[in-house]
Order: structure tokens, then C-alpha cells, then sequence
């Protein structure tokens, strides 16, 4: 496991991709490949703050966590930086529904509600492809990136899940997450408040939790 670098982009795009069917491989839903990893992985190797990590193996980058310390920030900077570069890369004609619908969030993000991000204004992502799961990769990610937040003196921080993806909010369970706002459709919300004042930072992921 190691900082991540703008060398990592390409594989973290197909780490995105292969894991972004609720967990699974996404490859069939895109035309585009490369979409669905500069929508979600890619700006957090470019944006100010942003923390990530990456695990690799002899066949290479295997999985990634990233976060930002301040999604109201980050929103802003996708907006002034990230998404006019996007919005220049038009749907090919055969873009797919997931393709057209990468495009729209791109035209017309979401904001993160502000009361959301009162006690949890950092957010993360973690993907491992299937060689890497189950072994304990996604916890130390995880850890490294939730200390290096508290370390920075960040209060908590929130996920979004998709709906169909009930191994994630296990796992985040596990590692002591609690539901911010329940499933209404779109997959629920959790978080982990992080603890600065903690000797060595936030307690270890799944060990305690304050909210639990
Ligand atoms: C979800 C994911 C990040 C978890 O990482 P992982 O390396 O497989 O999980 P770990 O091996 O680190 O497991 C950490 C803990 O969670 C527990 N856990 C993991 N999956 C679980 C499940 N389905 N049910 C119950 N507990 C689970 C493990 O038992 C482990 O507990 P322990 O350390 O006390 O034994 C990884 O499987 C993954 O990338 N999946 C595909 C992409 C994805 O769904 N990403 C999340 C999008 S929101």
C-alpha cells in the first residue's frame, strides 16, 4: 500500500470500472472505459486536499481509497476545474444509458446537503478488484486514509452506498460506521465521526466508534 501519484489514473479507472456495478464489474454498461474512473476515482488525485491510497500486487494497482477532507470545497473545485474538462467530451453516439447518465451528473452535479456535512464533511471511496478482497486490503486502506483525515483534524466523515450493495455497508459496519440517513432508493448514507484528540488519531476503524 502507498500514496497514490498521477501515474496511478489509468489502472484506478479500471479499478472503477470493474468494480462499479453495485461491487461488480461495470465493463458491459459503458462504452466508454475510462467514464466511470473520471467521475469517481481520477479528480481525487488532482484535487487540493485529497488523500489517496493505493494497493498493488505483481500484476500491478489492485485497489485504491480515496477521500477529500471537505466535500463543499471539493464540489466547488470539480466545479471551477474538473467537470468543464468532462462536459467537453460529449456522449459518443453509442453511449450507453450508464454512459449518458456519468454525463448528465457531469452537466448538472448534486450538492451535497449542508446539514450532511456539518459533523461528517469529508467523504471517501474504496475499491478493491476481486483478487484483493477479502484479505484485509480494504480495512488498511480505509485506516490509513480515516488517520491521515483525523490527523488533519477532521470531524467525521459520509458514504454513499449503492442500494444493491449490501457487502459494502457490511463491511463499513464492521469497521464501525453508522447509517446517517436510511435507503430511500438511492442507497443509504453512513458515516464515522473521527476523533482528532485521540492519541494516534481516529480510533481504529471497526474498534469504536462514537456514534455507535
Ligand atoms: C467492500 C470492500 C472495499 C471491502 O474490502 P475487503 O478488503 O474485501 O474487506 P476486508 O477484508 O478488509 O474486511 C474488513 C472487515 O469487514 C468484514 N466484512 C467484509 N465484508 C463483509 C461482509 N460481506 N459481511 C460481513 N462482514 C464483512 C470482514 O470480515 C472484516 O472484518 P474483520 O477484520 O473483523 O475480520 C471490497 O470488498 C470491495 O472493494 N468490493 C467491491 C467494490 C465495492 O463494493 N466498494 C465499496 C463501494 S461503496
Amino acid at each position: 500500500m502507498r500514496r497514490a501519484g498521477a501515474a496511478d489514473a489509468a489502472a484506478m479507472r479500471v479499478v472503477c470500472l470493474r468494480t462499479g456495478a453495485a461491487g461488480g464489474d461495470a465493463t458491459a454498461l459503458h462504452a466508454d472505459p475510462d467514464l466511470r474512473g473520471e467521475v469517481w476515482a481520477v479528480p481525487y488525485l488532482h484535487a487540493p486536499g485529497a488523500v489517496a491510497r493505493v494497493v498493488e500486487d505483481d500484476d500491478g494497482v489492485a485497489g485504491y481509497c480515496v477521500a477529500v477532507p471537505d466535500t463543499a470545497a471539493f464540489e466547488e473545485w470539480l466545479e471551477a476545474s474538473w467537470w468543464p474538462r468532462l462536459r467537453e467530451r460529449r456522449p459518443p453516439p453509442d453511449a450507453t444509458p450508464a454512459d449518458r447518465a456519468l454525463h448528465r451528473l457531469a452537466d448538472d452535479p448534486p450538492r451535497t446537503a449542508p446539514e450532511l456535512l456539518a459533523d461528517h464533511p469529508a467523504h471517501l471511496h474504496v475499491d478493491l478488484l476481486p483478487r484483493l478482497q477479502g484479505q484485509g486490503w480494504g480495512r488498511r486502506l480505509l485506516a490509513s486514509v480515516v488517520d491521515e483525515l483525523a490527523a488533519a483534524g477532521v470531524a467525521g466523515l459520509h458514504l454513499g452506498v449503492h442500494p444493491e450493495n449490501a457487502r459494502a455497508v457490511a463491511f463499513y459496519e464492521r469497521l464501525g460506521f453508522t447509517t446517517l440517513r436510511p435507503d430511500t432508493g438511492g442507497g443509504p448514507v453512513l458515516g464515522l465521526r473521527l476523533r482528532p484528540d485521540h492519541p494516534g488519531g481516529a480510533p481504529a476503524p471497526g474498534t469504536e466508534n462514537p456514534e455507535s
